[in-house]
């Protein structure tokens, strides 16, 4: 974060200060400079570089095969376009669940090779050791609760989480944990929207929902599922803002029957 910017940046103390003004904070995914362009110039508050690249950059089934390094090209990548949001980087898994040091150390590398401004990790009492020794570094976490797709093998589905009380008070009591810890947000992923709300209500960091109702601090989509271009996934919470699927098909078929008749380039096209 350049201390010359012109532009004012958001920082987590803006995220916080929006939350005590009741206003809400809209985040986005991104993992590649020209979109990162885009939603950066929107007036995003908040990119993502999350590990759902995996899944929407790289074609993998789960968000488990992504490697720190290519994490890390896809967050210089978003950090070069980037001038006004923050940008967050998602610890992949097996870059934190090890121990506490390794930890430290792929979070440093997120920071120092990437110049983003914070990192997320998924879980709660389980990472507790991890999440203070990146806080005692200097580097901002957001955390991760609910549906967390780094561990789908051990839920077995993308279904909703803490629908029970018992997982319901285990969110809730991990949420104030890391409130405690010193994390500056959480990412409520695919829980009940009542359950949301309640968190929302009990903690003073902003909460970021995803398929996790009306009541939290702020949102977050997949820029790629928000625009339509992967239309083989449609959860409930899903609203799609444009139809990019359509367009692109469109321009591509289109440029195809342009050049098998002839028609591009025409004369004013070519020197
Ligand atoms: O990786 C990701 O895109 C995420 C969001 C769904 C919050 O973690």
């Amino acid at each position: 974060m350049s201390v010359h910017s012109e532009i004012k940046r958001v920082t987590t103390s803006t995220l916080k200060e929006l939350k005590s003004k009741g206003q809400k904070i809209a985040c986005l995914t991104a993992y590649d400079y020209s979109m990162a362009r885009l939603v950066d110039a929107s007036g995003i508050e908040l990119i993502l570089v999350g590990d759902s690249a995996s899944n929407v950059m790289a074609g993998h089934e789960t968000t488990l095969p992504i490697t720190l390094d290519q994490m890390i090209y896809h967050a210089q990548s978003v950090v070069r376009a980037v001038k006004r949001a923050l940008v967050v980087v998602d610890l992949p898994f097996g870059s934190y669940q090890g121990n506490s040091e390794e930890a430290l150390r792929s979070a440093i590398r997120i920071m120092k090779e990437s110049g983003a401004h914070a990192v997320k990790l998924e879980g709660g009492e389980e990472i507790k050791e991890s999440i203070v020794r990146i806080l005692s570094a200097g580097i901002p976490v957001m955390g991760h609760l609910g549906l967390t797709p780094q561990s789908i093998y051990k839920f077995g589905t993308y279904s909703v989480r803490a629908k029970e009380e018992e997982e319901a008070m285990l969110l809730k009591s991990n949420a104030k944990l890391l409130t405690e810890l010193g994390c500056f947000a959480v990412v409520l992923e695919k829980i009940p929207g009542k359950l949301a709300q309640e968190v929302t209500d009990s903690i003073d960091i902003p909460t970021v929902g995803i398929g996790a109702g009306a009541g939290c601090d702020g949102q977050i989509l997949v820029v790629h599922d928000m625009l339509g271009i992967n239309q083989n996934f449609s959860p409930r919470f899903l609203r799609r803002y444009a139809d990019l699927y359509g367009v692109m098909i469109n321009a591509f078929t289109e440029y195809i029957k342009n050049v098998k008749e002839g028609d591009f380039p025409n004369e004013k096209e070519s020197y």
